[in-house]
């Protein structure tokens, strides 16, 4: 199994889909390691709770020197033996320090059909923009934010009365099935399951 590192800021719930499939024997990743700006990430505890190593490394002691804190990063994930890193809700511009250390072997995910609603606040831009198919994409990391290859994308229909939060809910529970499946695609191309043909809004 290929060695991976999940990097969180906050609940981590795409971060418990990738632990759940990780697993499973035939999943080809491990987790060697899970990372959080956030000290206080709920995300934190449900991986140690897995019993995962979780590490919080706060970016507030180098406010001044965003590259210090990518090279504090970079160090404990090469410590740790890692081969790619999952971006799990990180909700922290990354410079060319650390997207050119590990291009290609950083992923994202990102609560959008990019490259629509790159950025914050996706799903209130969605419902103001009235699109009526929505969804999550799963892309490599590059400088540019939200700019990366795309890997795998998966839609859901926006629904008469959508608020923010009922979009949201939706889009998350693709999340949770498109972010591995992504990564079995990456690592292991040839054992990763073929989307079903009858699903139309999963497309890895
Ligand atoms: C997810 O919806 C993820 O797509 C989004 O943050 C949420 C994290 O939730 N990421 C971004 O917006 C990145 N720009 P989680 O902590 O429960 O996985």
């Amino acid at each position: 199994k290929t060695p991976i590192a999940i990097l969180i800021s906050g609940r981590g719930s795409n971060m418990r889909a990738l632990i759940d499939s990780c697993a499973r024997p035939d999943y080809p990743a491990r987790i060697a390691l899970v990372l959080s700006n956030n000290p206080d990430a709920p995300g934190l505890e449900v991986a140690r709770a897995a019993g995962l190593e979780a590490h919080a490394i706060d970016h507030r002691p180098y406010r001044r020197d965003r590259e210090a804190h990518e090279r504090a990063l970079d160090a404990a994930l090469r410590a740790a033996g890692v081969e790619y890193v999952c971006l799990a809700g990180y909700m922290r511009l990354l410079t060319p320090f650390l997207t050119t250390a590990w291009a290609g072997r950083m992923l994202n995910i990102h609560p959008s059909l990019l490259p629509a609603f790159a950025g914050l606040h996706t799903h209130e831009r969605a419902l103001e923009s009235r699109v009526r198919i929505h969804g999550c994409t799963v892309h490599l990391v590059t400088e540019g934010m939200d700019e990366g290859p795309i890997l795998g994308q998966a839609a859901v229909p926006v629904l008469a009365g959508d608020t923010p939060d009922t979009l949201a809910a939706r889009v998350l529970r693709q999340e949770h099935r498109l972010y591995p499946a992504a990564l079995h695609h990456v690592l292991a191309p040839r054992t990763a399951p073929e989307p079903h043909e009858t699903d139309c809004l999963l497309s890895v």
